[in-house]
């Protein structure tokens, strides 16, 4: 599916969020915080639009992702970044080798949530971070209803003038709703094994940011490593 949106990805997301997504990616790099000379996993990077920012704040950052044509677009785009192809239930990366994991936008794409999150514990330093960027609810239920609606009725017509593959936006208008809700996404986290699990909502719950920390003497998750 991410093969065919990767040809026109950054401008239908600037069109569909109407612009919030900028605003969604200054929080995450906030949140974030790279320091110089870190090395960050952007996960399910796609074309890079999220690491190239990580990388801008003077961190090293890997871009992983599954889809070869979203990493074609990138590998064109921003060549000056180091994509890395790989599945996030089976990173091919040694364990314990990042300061710090993010993944915007891709868990909720991810067959196995659980498993990408037990995989992201295992490639990240005891002590280095976790930033989950992920589509969420309005926790207001006035604005929750008109976004539903937003979601199901106005993204596929939308997207059939701006997108590249308008079938995948009616299937972001499907699964967001479908998604674990705040708390239960920040308890996924803390299942992993993620510790110091925090979240905050951006744009009121339509997007929401987690946040969670590699414990110092982390056992890993069941299954894991
Ligand atoms: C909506 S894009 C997000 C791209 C980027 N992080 C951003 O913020 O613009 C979701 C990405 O998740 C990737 N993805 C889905 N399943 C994956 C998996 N199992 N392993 C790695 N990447 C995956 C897709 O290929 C796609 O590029």
């Amino acid at each position: 599916m991410f093969d065919a949106v990767a040809h026109r990805y950054d401008r239908t997301n600037d069109v569909l969020s109407l612009g919030q997504d900028r605003l969604w990616r200054r929080a995450v790099l906030r949140a974030l915080a790279p320091r110089p000379g870190e090395r960050i996993l952007d996960l399910a990077a796609g074309t890079g639009t999220s690491s190239a920012p990580i990388r801008a704040a003077g961190a090293w950052v890997v871009p992983c992702d599954l889809s070869f044509g979203m990493l074609r677009t990138g590998r064109r785009q921003r060549a000056w970044l180091p994509f890395v192809t790989g599945d996030a239930v089976r990173l091919p990366f040694a364990d314990a080798t990042f300061s710090a994991v993010t993944i915007s936008f891709g868990l909720r794409n991810v067959q196995d949530p659980a498993a990408a999150l037990a995989e992201m514990l295992r490639v990240t330093r005891p002590g280095g971070r976790l930033v989950v960027c992920e589509f969420s609810l309005p926790v207001w239920a006035p604005l929750r209803a008109v976004y539903l609606r937003y979601l199901v009725k106005a993204i596929p017509v939308i997207a059939r003038r701006v997108a590249s593959n308008p079938q995948a936006y009616v299937y972001l208008g499907e699964s967001i709703p479908a998604w674990p809700d705040q708390q239960a996404l920040a308890a996924k986290l803390a299942q992993a094994g993620w510790a110091d699990v925090e979240w905050r909502n951006l744009t009121g719950g339509i997007v929401a940011l987690h946040r969670a920390v590699r414990p110092a003497a982390a056992g890993h998750a069941a299954g894991a490593g």
